[in-house]
């Protein structure tokens, strides 16, 4: 049996809040600086922190959909919080990360057409652009995590590309009618990764309702959570939302 983190630290909560800036570029996309654009993703992140989030988590995306770069560069000077930058692996990206310098870049794969981001990154064909993306934000002092699928190979490649930590696509886990095997497969490259010498996170679909089956999967530090806590902020408040997924996260790995 899993018994405990050896951080101590219990598993942590990263609160992605790109959905707070998605509701502000419904109606402000071209008024950013209007003093009526609104919900404001400072107060958001700032409202994370106050209901127990570990860090904040913020995506660029190439058609800037959600989080503009001024977004990004706020939240980080006025949110006493570790940042996670997610970017797609583009010279646009790597510059902003290298200008924002935030403490952790998450690697993930990108095309205009998705929804969200649909499938973790192929580290096993990208290799070389995948290794070298690595180094450079190694080089600036940034702590690296691969959005990669549940798949052995690939927690391997992500190992050997100097990699700190993965990022476990729990989406499949998700939207799985019966997740016991998809759980299996999570539990399989949580094992690989930790046994590998990686921080192992999890994210994507994870909600309110699936997280203490996700809890099964052994060796997590982390957790990435946005869909679902911004959702349930529009009723309870971002303070509480988040407050609440953290009491359903306590005890793992006890
Ligand atoms: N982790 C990564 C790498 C993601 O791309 C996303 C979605 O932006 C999340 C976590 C959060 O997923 P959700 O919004 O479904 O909680």
């Amino acid at each position: 049996m899993w018994r405990g983190l050896a951080s101590g630290m219990g598993l942590l909560l990263g609160v992605n809040i790109d959905h707070v800036a998605t509701l502000r570029q419904a109606r402000y996309a071209l008024l950013p600086d209007s003093p009526n654009a609104e919900p404001c993703v400072v107060q958001a992140a700032q409202e994370a922190k106050a209901g127990g989030a570990d860090s904040i988590t913020v995506h660029v995306r190439g058609d800037r959909r959600h989080m503009q770069d001024a977004d990004v560069f706020r939240v980080k000077a006025e949110c006493d919080l570790p940042l996670n930058l997610e970017l797609g692996i583009t010279e646009e990206m790597m510059d902003l990360a290298f200008r924002l310098k935030p403490d952790f870049a998450c690697l993930v794969p990108e095309t205009r057409e998705e929804v969200t981001t649909e499938g973790g990154l192929a580290v096993c064909a990208l290799s070389g652009t995948v290794r070298e993306a690595v180094k450079r934000l190694k080089g600036a002092g940034i702590k690296v995590s691969l959005f990669i699928d549940p798949i052995l190979a690939d927690v391997e490649e992500a190992a050997r590309s100097g990699a700190e930590m993965i990022e476990l696509h729990t989406g499949a886990f998700a939207n799985a009618a019966d997740p016991t095997e998809e759980l299996a497969r999570l539990a399989a490259a949580a094992e690989l990764g930790h046994k590998l010498g990686l921080q192992v996170n999890a994210g994507h679909g994870i909600n309110y309702r699936n997280l203490p089956v996700l809890l099964k999967t052994p060796f997590l530090a982390e957790l990435n959570i946005g869909h679902s806590i911004v959702s349930r902020a529009m009723t309870v408040g971002m303070r509480q939302a988040v407050a609440e997924m953290a009491v359903g996260m306590k005890g793992y790995g006890a």
